[in-house]
């Protein structure tokens, strides 16, 4: 869409360079502009403000995702200057700080679906929880409690901000500022399902979520990895991957799961994971 909005103000090879989508979180766009194209960025942002009419911020990604807190670097293009928006996803209401959180408005299939999952009277550990976006989500639909971890500032102040947003909700959400191995560690048996949605790095927590998990509950972990094409098809990595780290456990992989692509011939997997 993008692309045909430019033609007549690009040229046709600077228009092949685009990148063909881009994310939109509440009115703030975020695009990233390939080094041949930074010229242009002014007239491509001026654009997306005046095709998008619920656009009314154009930013631009200035750095991949990356260090602890998972954020991305940004500027402003155009539009009103801010860097905060209200998103809103699955019913439910978010303030998102683009600057100083990760978000991401391509989970939210995602986050629907491990809502979906959860049942009644479930206590429920988020051990990478950001704004608490799965936490949200989840105690929109469901009588649990989430115990909602991040060692981000910002999203925990973020998380505090959006619950506040969210009236009418069957759940509770106790947002916690900690890093997520000590609080693990300091709450062996009392969770029935953990979420572990720091992909690049869940392998680490594996041991003390298992620990968290209660004897008697569902026992059900979510553990989102980063893989390659090629292990995300290979049936059996999934199984030693997890034995690798943790081998007196007995698990069986409910599902194993394509959540989106984040580079080439690279993915975001989910495995559903219950632990005996
Ligand atoms: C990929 S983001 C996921 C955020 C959120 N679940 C979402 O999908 O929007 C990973 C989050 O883990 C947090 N994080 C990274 N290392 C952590 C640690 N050791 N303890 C607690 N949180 C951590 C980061 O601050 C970041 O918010």
């Amino acid at each position: 869409m993008l692309k045909q909005c430019l033609s007549g103000l690009l040229g046709e090879e600077e228009i092949g360079l685009l990148h063909s989508s881009f994310d939109v979180i509440g009115d703030i766009a975020v695009i990233k502009i390939p080094p041949e194209l930074s010229e242009r960025e002014q007239i491509i942002a001026d654009t997306i403000l005046a095709k998008m009419k619920n656009v009314r911020t154009v930013l631009k990604q200035d750095s991949p995702v990356r260090g602890e807190f998972r954020t991305r670097e940004v500027s402003y293009v155009s539009g009103e200057k801010k860097f905060t928006a209200i998103y809103k996803e699955n019913q439910c209401l978010f303030k998102v700080d683009v600057s100083k959180v990760y978000f991401s408005p391509r989970l939210s299939t995602e986050r629907k679906r491990i809502a979906s999952l959860v049942k009644e009277g479930e206590r429920i550990l988020n051990m990478f929880a950001g704004i608490g976006s799965f936490s949200i989500v989840i105690a929109k639909r469901v009588e649990c409690l989430i115990e909602s971890v991040d060692n981000n500032p910002a999203a925990y102040e973020l998380a505090i901000e959006s619950l506040k947003l969210n009236k009418r909700m069957k759940g509770t959400v106790k947002p916690i500022l900690s890093d997520a191995l000590e609080y693990t560690k300091r709450h062996k048996g009392s969770f029935d399902r953990v979420l572990m949605p720091l992909p690049e790095r869940s392998w680490e927590f594996l041991p003390a979520a298992i620990a968290s998990l209660d004897e008697r509950g569902s026992r059900m972990i979510h553990y989102y990895v980063h893989v390659s094409e090629e292990q995300f098809k290979d049936k059996g990595w999934i199984h030693s991957h997890l034995g690798s780290i943790v081998s007196d456990k007995r698990f069986d992989v409910l599902l194993w799961k394509k959540v989106r692509e984040v580079g080439p011939r690279y993915i975001q997997a989910v495995a559903d994971i219950l632990v005996s």
